[in-house]
């Protein structure tokens, strides 16, 4: 029986082993997720059964343990070098000058991107026919780097284990690099910003932030990606080429867009190819790194300090420029939120004119120490936003405005939030952004932000209820509007007159009231009235809503809500009663979506489950029933698993709704 279980288990571990690997190193999968799933379930499930057959290498392994008080400093088998940069075609081709002096005409390069990552070594131990992962750790000065193993062995590129490796001693070393693709870092920021908290600057340190997590099940959740291009020793390859090769071969994540160069021409073209294409990447690159191909040459050329003499990094010029700030001013958002944002003078970075940084809030701006005056660095990353990355003499105290710069209302600043609001509901520039979302929400063709504009800019218009006292004849007024657009833009006002209950207050823009939530009011609540009567415990009984929403519903009720929603009623505007929720296969079941989903929209998946009679809401809690994940999941995923809600990937949700496999 036992030898029959480890069977099975070494067989189930084989196979997840070999599908993670298609998903995460090759991005081939050759199963759905359900089946994925299924595999990875029996595992667990068999190793829950037999503790004691449970291998440190099993794929069910890779969080495990409790946070770590501190990382431990260790010393690198051999040193972790630098690279010699070159900023030029000049530069680049003086080196290969110096090589081809020491080594002769007959030399290849092998042309690799410079990831703009985090330097990682992996060291693995052989025994019994498997080299195993025994510890992982950043670069540090090079000589002796932190130990963050519990960490990058969440990273699901990374091997545990591999196939044992002829030519290789009992004890190695993989390296490369470990970066945070750009979809996970702009995940990752928005997260953070919600949560009250200072965002990541860029994708490198945000990669430098979760490797160097006390808790790996925070390095878990940021999605982090792995290229390798060392192997030391080198074993049986000749070359970086047949390095890169054995690295695949073991199962090790190589960055394919890589050439085998035979002049320094080609060298060059593959420089401009990617500093050309580098936006098509899920990850930012600096430059090029250009290695002298065979071993045997790598050796002849040899050191200089820090920098083997057979490589260089031809990089890219930073998307950087210095630049004076001209001055700070805030924005007011929808809810009252001030951002300041620094207004520069124009400057060309990385060909792109820049001419506002965004600050995000009080704190940023004085730790970076910035200032009307300032000289600063301004970089632009991707499509990130322009930020300022440094400043040269720089001076923190640089204060919110006391009053709004809109309005001139009072601001706050309401602990433990970073940031600052104007608190006056009738602030223009609050209104404008809540009209517009009034507008957005409620779906009318054709009022879009310029035309909100327009009608508040000519005072037709002050608060939502206005827009459906509006005449063609105040229409035909604006610019761009004709007889027959003013017709029609009124007519598609008259159409929104009864929204369902859940986008009316979707669009009456309560304080921390997304899609799910207002649904999900809806559902419970059915009218208006029987919403608007809610007391905060009824409130807080809803699935979904925890105290804060709470009590910002019901303030918002008893303020600023009050009015908006009295005059909406009398200019005529009748929400419709949602239904009683539908008899179906999913009743009685709450589901909380996260991540993108590939087949349909949030929103749609959402009225899905409701349709089959099901719920659905904004956030987790011990009372939902499934958390469904899609790509590049977001804390919600935590949560799930800290609160052990069942959570199902996506090809497990279409099979529970009966709606079989996307693709
Ligand atoms: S080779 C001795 N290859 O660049 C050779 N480095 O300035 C060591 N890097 O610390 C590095 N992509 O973090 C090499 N394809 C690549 C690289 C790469 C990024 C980084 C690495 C290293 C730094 C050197």
């Amino acid at each position: 029986m036992s030898e029959e279980v480890r069977r099975r288990l070494q067989e189930l571990r084989a196979e997840v082993r070999r599908h993670e690997y298609l998903y995460y190193v090759l991005d081939r999968p050759e199963i759905s997720d359900a089946q994925f799933d299924a595999l990875y379930r029996e595992l667990v499930r068999l190793e829950q059964e037999h503790p004691e057959l449970i291998t440190p290498d099993s794929p069910t392994q890779r969080v495990g343990g409790e946070p770590s008080p501190e990382f431990k400093k260790v010393r690198h088998l051999s040193p972790m070098l630098s690279l010699q940069n070159a900023f030029t075609e000049e530069e680049v081709r003086a080196w290969e000058k110096r090589v081809r002096a020491v080594v002769g005409e007959d030399v290849t390069y092998c042309c690799e991107l410079k990831i703009d990552g985090l330097a990682m070594s992996l060291t693995y131990r052989q025994s019994d026919g498997r080299a195993r992962l025994v510890r992982a750790a950043t670069r540090g000065d090079g000589l002796v780097g932190e130990d963050v193993t519990p960490n990058l062995r969440t990273v699901r590129s990374v091997p545990l284990s591999v196939e044992a490796a002829p030519g290789l001693p009992e004890v190695f070393e993989v390296r490369g690099e470990v970066y945070m693709p750009i979809a996970a870092f702009e995940r990752v920021n928005r997260e953070l910003e919600e949560q009250g908290h200072q965002p990541f600057m860029n994708p490198r340190n945000a990669a430098a932030g979760s490797v160097r997590q006390l808790d790996p099940r925070i390095t878990a959740s940021r999605n982090l990606q792995t290229y390798m291009y060392t192997l030391d020793p080198s074993g049986l390859a000749r070359s970086q080429w047949e390095v890169l090769e054995a690295l695949a071969r073991m199962g090790f994540r190589v960055n394919p867009n890589r050439i085998r160069a035979s002049s320094i021409d080609e060298v060059v073209s593959f420089h401009r190819h990617w500093h050309d294409h580098r936006q098509e990447l899920d990850h930012e690159i600096d430059g090029v790194v250009v290695k002298v191909d065979r071993h045997d040459q790598q050796q002849e050329l040899g050191f200089v300090s820090r920098s083997p003499r057979w490589a260089i990094a031809f990089k890219y010029p930073a998307e950087q420029a210095e630049t004076v700030v001209e001055d700070i001013v805030c924005y007011v958002g929808r809810t009252g939120v001030l951002t300041p944002v620094a207004q520069l003078r124009p400057v060309l970075v990385g060909g792109v004119t820049v001419r506002n940084a965004s600050l995000h809030n009080e704190q940023m701006v004085n730790e970076k120490g910035v200032y009307p005056g300032a000289t600063v660095t301004v970089q632009r990353a991707g499509d990130v936003i322009p930020e300022v990355v440094s400043v040269r003499d720089p001076r923190p105290g640089w204060r919110m405005p006391e009053r709004c710069p809109v309005c001139g209302g009072p601001v706050v600043r309401e602990e433990p939030y970073v940031a600052h609001r104007c608190v006056n509901p009738l602030c223009p520039a609050q209104r404008q952004e809540r009209l517009r979302h009034f507008a957005a929400c409620l779906e009318i063709d054709g009022l879009g932000p310029a035309t909100v504009q327009q009608l508040l800019d000519r005072d037709l218009v002050r608060e939502p209820a206005d827009l459906f006292r509006l005449g063609v004849e105040d229409l035909k007024g604006l610019e761009r509007y004709a007889e027959k657009s003013a017709q029609n833009l009124y007519e598609h006002i008259q159409a929104a007159r009864q929204p369902p209950l859940a986008r009316f207050l979707l669009a009456l823009g309560i304080p921390e009231v997304g899609e799910a939530t207002a649904e999900q009011l809806a559902t419970e609540f059915r009218t208006l009235d029987a919403f608007r009567r809610a007391s905060e415990e009824q409130l807080l009984a809803v699935e979904g809503i925890g105290p804060t929403m709470a009590r910002e519903i019901r303030t918002f009720l008893d303020g600023p809500g009050a009015q908006v929603i009295e005059h909406l009623l009398e200019a005529g505007v009748v929400p419709q009663e949602a239904g009683p929720t539908p008899e179906g296969p999913l009743k009685g079941k709450t589901f909380c979506f996260t991540g993108t989903l590939a087949r349909m929209s949030r929103g749609e998946a959402e009225e899905l489950v409701r349709r089959l009679g099901g719920r659905a809401t904004g956030s987790v809690s011990a009372r939902t029933d499934y958390v469904v994940a899609g790509a590049n999941p977001g804390s919600k995923l935590d949560r799930a698993q800290r609160l052990k809600v069942t959570v199902l990937d996506e090809a497990a949700f279409w099979d529970l709704v009966g709606e079989g496999r996307p693709r």
